[in-house]
């Protein structure tokens, strides 16, 4: 164990530029959102500075109506498509001056992380401070979700593309591809020279990728014209999981801080409703998951993912709800010839085993469900998610993600996508201290 946490240790060290981490070599050479997050979690427990830097220089790249993007391209690199002058961040009229990058966003983690970093911290005077000079910025990412990416006010947040869910392929958004007419791009792309295609989305699914993207360019990245005419307009789970997580982190730490009582009162304003949205309207009672809703079309998106059970992490079903959530996650997902816990239910046709989001077994989402099984007291079976995580892990390296079937984890090959990968390595540091 000392020496896989030492493995750990090396993958974030390398990975780090100086100022922040890329999630790894050649197939993702910038600073993604959520991946910064999840990185500083993995710092915090050897290396504070890094980690406070991590976060300081994602925030540095807010833009002035507090939007925080999903890629900061900090250096020029073509080894990545689609690249910042695809992108063209400065559309948007207060997109950041200093940085280029997406004009999209992912899954709000900053504020929980802040949370967990003061947890670990050994000098809670400093990190607090630290905290208290970041947390307004957070604060106001916050607000601007709820301010923009709200139109009916229901305390529900929307993604307008697949790549802000953070789940770039899942079969969700089959359904919503299903509606759309997109062009036949000519492109080339550059992951595929690096990792196995069959590891990684189609032609046609970055078609639609690319089309939607062309569409908020074409209205300068608007909130408002996203909102009207976006294809893609999504109620995901995971993301607002990830949201109301954050908010209750705030509402810790700014008490810690002291004074910002209306802040505080905000964040408890916008936490009621947005738990009792979540539970009324993305929970499907058949299914006993939580599901997409497709905010465009009007309609649940009724297909069981890894996502489906992330609400367990921010306290959002009640105990009955979660003992049934678990149930059905052991009947898909957890019998004895899978690992825990696969990215998509492998019970339906659309699982794919191998290919991203359509199926193989993720870190960052087994993190997540093993501490909020633990939050509910589903002991054994997060004891379950941290020693599955461990064990692919041991047997192929910390890669990007892993076949969630056992029998194929003999000869050390069932690890997939990029190797060396930052969060696998920083979140395992995390489970092996929890
Ligand atoms: C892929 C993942 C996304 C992640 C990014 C960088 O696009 O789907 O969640 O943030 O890689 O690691």
């Amino acid at each position: 164990m000392i020496k896989l946490q030492e493995q750990a240790i090396e993958v974030l060290n390398n990975n780090w530029t100086g100022s922040f981490s890329i999630p790894c070599a050649n197939l993702y050479p910038f600073q993604w959102k959520w991946d910064s997050g999840f990185i500083a979690i993995g710092f915090a427990h050897f290396d504070m500075p890094k980690a406070e830097k991590e976060i300081s220089t994602l925030l540095d790249a807010q833009w002035e109506n507090g939007f925080i993007p999903h890629i900061v391209f900090h250096t020029e690199n073509d080894s990545y498509f689609p690249g910042a002058s695809f992108h063209r961040s400065d559309l948007h009229p207060l997109a950041s001056k200093k940085y280029k990058s997406t004009g999209m966003v992912q899954p709000p983690v900053t504020g929980f992380v802040l949370e967990e970093m003061y947890k670990v911290s050994n000098n809670k005077e400093a990190s607090l401070k630290y905290i208290a000079s970041v947390i307004d910025k957070v604060y106001f990412n916050h607000e601007y979700f709820y301010k923009n990416r709200d139109p009916q006010n229901e305390g529900l947040v929307y993604i307008y593309h697949n790549w802000e869910s953070g789940t770039d392929n899942s079969p969700i958004w089959d359904d919503i591809f299903e509606t759309m007419d997109s062009p036949d791009y000519t492109f080339e792309r550059r992951d595929t020279t690096h990792v196995d295609a069959a590891q990684r989305p189609s032609k046609r699914e970055y078609d639609h990728y690319l089309h939607i993207i062309e569409i908020a360019k074409e209205h300068n990245y608007s909130d408002e014209k996203i909102a009207e005419l976006s294809p893609f307009l999504v109620q995901d789970p995971l993301f607002n999981t990830m949201l109301i997580k954050s908010n209750e982190s705030l509402i810790a730490l700014y008490k810690l801080i002291g004074g910002n009582n209306d802040k505080i009162e905000q964040l408890e304003k916008w936490q009621e409703k947005s738990k009792k949205s979540f539970n009324n309207k993305l929970y499907d009672e058949e299914l006993g998951a939580y599901i997409h809703y497709d905010l465009r079309n009007e309609k649940p998106l009724r297909h069981v993912s890894s996502s489906s059970f992330s609400p367990l992490f921010a306290g959002i079903p009640s105990n009955e709800r979660a003992q049934k959530m678990v149930t059905v996650m052991m009947d898909k997902f957890g019998n004895e010839n899978q690992y825990l816990c696969a990215s998509f239910d492998p019970t339906s046709n659309r699982f794919n085993p191998k290919k991203y989001w359509r199926g193989p077994v993720w870190i960052n989402l087994n993190w997540i469900l093993y501490n909020g099984l633990k939050a509910y007291g589903f002991k054994d079976i997060a004891a379950r998610v941290k020693q599955d995580t461990i064990d692919m892990i041991e047997k192929n390296g910390f890669y990007e993600y892993f076949d969630s079937r056992k029998e194929m984890h003999t000869d050390g090959k069932a690890g997939y996508g990029g190797n060396h990968f930052s969060w696998s390595a920083a979140l395992l540091i995390d489970m092996l201290k929890n």
